[in-house]
């Protein structure tokens, strides 16, 4: 990995604006099994020192004037967009995305950090119509305290920067906990914070494994707030161990999104919202397509336009040019990738893309006709390139097939009609409804899920809310 600016590629936790250096776990490149290099296994007590640190930094960082933090906040997104290239290369080393899709996530992250700028001088709070002459009631918008942050592996940057950017517009202060397959991009963009002036203790970043960082940061009362994104099932644990405290939490869970084509959707766009929301980062994200439903009258013609386009596909190193899917995460995640496929072909499944002989940490993206609900891929994400065709006959069916889910983050679905078009897309029972687009992710939409999709949202003005408290402030004898 050949860095422009080697100074971005730190191998140490960062705590109260020093950097702690030590090997203790290596961090491996996904396309290589290549060591990249190490991080520190951080400890309780390093945990606790952390949130001390950014428990001292709020003292001065929620006093200061939102404009100045503002300020702060546009100078590290410029330093963001100065080293995309860096920060690129950076991200598609430790999680395996192609270069063009790392490159892309950049520039979502950044801009994060540039709405949430914007958002923290619309901090408003508000005078309450008083109940009697000499009181006035005000509501103040105040920031929650210190708040942990854990993230996943699946988009190193934009994860953190759409919880941070929100807690620092607003004048908390942060102990981050990035994935441990994926901590570069993370110390890096703490570097660039750094570089922007953005002060010592305000952002602090702790390395390694997540179980005493995680039970460390959820039973310290200093802690006011979680917000996590990653599977259901930690992500109910984590509110579990947040309980004793009462933190605000927002969750960021699982998926399992359907993806409905009507007979009278316009075929060329269809599948080229299929190939976005289901091949993006190789199938490796909460809202990707996980179940496609597709009408009678435009099944066969879907299926043969969307396989085409699979069969198209190139599989390789992320570095490689003209890749289009990359290596998943790990051996767990190709594992159960194969899983769900040789399951649902055991259940009447039937592959209509070419079968391809892959290195062992890639996933074929494969379209399978066929698919029912009683296959595992129906029930659970897949989590990887499999894009499971289910056919179905009324509109009705297809209402029922979609929500028949615990799950409630994305759904997309393709009609030209417009009565349809409001009936659908109020009757799916998700956070995030796509009509005839594969992408509901941008800084400015509220992005988060129902059910057991989890709490609150990221993104958009919903966003800072999420790192803010409301309070009554009573004025008598006026
Ligand atoms: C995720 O997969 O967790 C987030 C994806 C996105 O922001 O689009």
């Amino acid at each position: 990995m050949k860095l422009d600016d080697a100074g971005l590629f730190r191998q140490s936790a960062l705590i109260d604006g020093a950097w702690l250096d030590r090997a203790d776990m290596p961090v491996t490149d996904p396309s290589t099994g290549q060591v990249i290099g190490n991080i520190p296994d951080c400890t309780a007590a390093e945990t606790t020192r952390a949130i001390r640190a950014a428990e001292r930094a709020m003292v001065d960082w929620r006093a200061r004037p939102h404009a100045e933090r503002a300020d702060l906040l546009l100078r590290w997104y410029q330093l963001i967009l100065d080293n995309t290239e860096d920060l690129a290369l950076l991200l598609t080393t430790e999680q395996g995305k192609p270069l063009t899709e790392a490159r892309g996530e950049v520039a979502y992250g950044a801009a994060f950090v540039r709405w949430f700028a914007e958002e923290a001088r619309r901090i408003n709070g508000k005078i309450i119509p008083s109940p009697s002459r000499d009181k006035k009631i005000l509501a103040m918008k105040e920031p929650v305290g210190v708040c942990a942050i854990i993230t996943p592996w699946n988009f190193p940057i934009a994860m953190i920067t759409r919880k941070v950017a929100p807690g620092l517009a607003a004048g908390c202060t942060m102990v981050i906990k990035p994935s441990d397959f994926t901590p570069y991009s993370a110390l890096a963009l703490a570097v660039l914070a750094a570089r922007a002036g953005i002060p010592d203790g305000v952002l602090n970043i702790l390395t390694g494994r997540p179980e005493t960082i995680g039970a460390t940061l959820t039973a310290s009362p200093v802690v006011r707030k979680l917000s996590f994104t990653g599977s259901t099932r930690v992500g109910a644990l984590l509110a579990e161990q947040c309980a004793p405290t009462l933190k605000k939490l927002s969750l960021e869970l699982g998926g399992n999104a359907p993806f409905i084509v009507f007979d009278d959707a316009d075929l060329d766009a269809a599948v080229e919202g299929a190939m976005v929301s289901k091949f993006r980062n190789g199938g490796q994200t909460c809202v990707c397509a996980n179940r496609i439903l597709v009408q009678s009258g435009i099944h066969d013609a879907f299926v043969s336009a969307l396989a085409r386009r699979v069969d198209a596909l190139s599989v390789g190193p992320g570095t490689k040019a003209g890749v289009s899917i990359g290596p998943m995460i790990n051996a767990a995640a190709v594992d159960k990738i194969r899983t769900h496929v040789a399951d649902a072909v055991s259940k009447g499944a039937t592959p209509a893309t070419r079968a391809r002989d892959l290195p062992d940490q890639y996933a074929d993206p494969v379209v399978l006709t066929g698919a029912t609900p009683r296959m595992l891929l129906a029930a659970e994400e897949t989590f990887g390139p499999v894009a499971p065709v289910f056919r179905f006959d009324t509109e009705e069916e297809a209402l029922s097939l979609a929500n028949g889910t615990p799950f409630g983050l994305a759904a997309y679905f393709y009609t030209r009609d417009m009565a349809r078009a409001f009936r659908v897309g109020e009757a799916l029972e998700f956070g995030m409804v796509g009509l005839n687009t594969g992408l509901v992710s941008h800084d400015v939409a509220p992005f988060g899920g129902v059910k057991a999709s989890g709490l609150g949202r990221e993104g958009a003005q919903e966003g800072i809310e999420e790192y803010l408290e409301t309070k009554a402030f009573h004025l008598g004898g006026l």
